[in-house]
């Protein structure tokens, strides 16, 4: 694994700098060698440069004129990462994996899946509730951080999906450290579970601040109770998340799942862990044996849930809806 590196400091604009912001339409509505820069009508900008940052043409590749940082592109996505800033190895890994497992390893996970007991839903995730509201206000640009989901045509027209690996309806490959697009160009920002991966979640959600038009709104959310899980580096308690959208105005926090999720969680990944002996197909079988076992305790949480909307000590899992400061129409 490389080093970690500290993120840089005061990396973003310098507005005394006479370089013009060169988040220039000609190249980003073009493809550059096989790499298509027009991210949903969005200019691309570097994102670790000191000073404006342009990103402008080459043969194969995109340029930073200031910095001299080059991107390509990985699986077709413009990629903007940059090994000497910060790690995605655990799940650059992760992904290579899952790209050159076997047949039969993929139809195995897929049916593992299926038959655990289903996910139990009575409302809808929050931030769905925000992109509909923005929907009936008219154009809108949302940048969902971490993500990788199918959404209809006339949601993903808007929508601009970011993660550190080129997985399917991805538009974007880079770290929420570092996010090149210009300042002030969304409407919503989602991070569904994602924080907690980070390395600098401080600086991603600062970063989130700068992409954030006036008045537009950050959704976060991520695991309290909850057990460690691949690449899971910091838990927030509905304090923490208060601390961590410092820089924004009028910031709620409430529950997703409760205390009978978190209980079912950990009966699951104690039993599924202690059963299992550290192989792969014992487990699969067993995690989908205690799914049906914990699943009155999900069904009983999500219905004494329902109506909660202040957090407790024991929540599995929590959110923040954070407003920008600004004069712009709130959502
Ligand atoms: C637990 S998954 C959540 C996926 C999805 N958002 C959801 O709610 O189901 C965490 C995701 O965060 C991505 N991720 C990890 N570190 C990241 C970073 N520094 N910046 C952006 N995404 C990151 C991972 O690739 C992974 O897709
Ligand atoms: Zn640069």
């Amino acid at each position: 694994m490389n080093a970690v590196t500290s993120p840089e400091k005061g990396h973003r604009r310098d507005d005394s700098c006479s370089v013009p912001n060169v988040v220039m339409e000609a190249v980003c509505s073009e493809r550059v060698a096989g790499m298509n820069t027009n991210v949903k009508g969005i200019g691309l900008v570097c994102p670790y440069c000191e000073s404006h940052p342009a990103v402008v043409e080459d043969a194969s590749s995109l340029v930073c004129p200031r910095c001299g940082r080059r991107y390509s592109e990985w699986n077709g996505k413009p990629c903007f990462l940059a090994d000497d800033v910060g790690t995605v190895d655990s799940w650059r890994e992760g992904y290579s994996k899952a790209v050159s497992a076997g047949s039969f390893k993929k139809a195995l996970i897929t049916l593992a899946q299926k038959l655990r007991a289903p996910k139990v839903k009575l409302r809808r995730l929050p931030h769905l509730d925000l992109l509909e509201a923005l929907g009936k206000r008219g154009a809108f640009k949302a940048l969902y951080i971490g993500h990788n989901q199918q959404f209809e045509d006339k949601l993903s027209r808007d929508i601009i999906q970011l993660n550190v690996v080129p997985l399917e309806y991805v538009d974007i490959v880079s770290m929420g450290e570092y996010v090149p697009f210009p300042d002030d160009s969304f409407d919503l920002v989602v991070m569904s579970q994602v924080i907690e991966h980070t390395q600098y979640p401080f600086k991603v959600v600062e970063e989130c601040y700068r992409l954030l038009k006036p008045g537009g709104k950050l959704y976060v959310s991520t695991p309290w109770v909850y057990p460690f899980h691949g690449g899971d580096n910091y838990r927030f308690s509905n304090e923490g998340l208060r601390f961590l959208c410092y820089q924004f105005d009028d910031i709620k926090v409430g529950s997703l799942n409760g205390p009978f999720h978190a209980l079912a969680v950990f009966l699951a990944y104690f039993v599924g862990e202690g059963l299992s002996f550290g192989n792969r197909y014992i487990r699969y079988l067993v995690g989908i044996v205690v799914s049906w076992l914990v699943f009155p305790l999900v069904v009983i949480d999500a219905l004494t849930n329902r109506r909660r909307k202040k957090t407790y000590v024991l929540d599995a899992n929590i959110y923040a809806i954070a407003t920008k400061k600004g004069n712009e129409a709130p959502m």
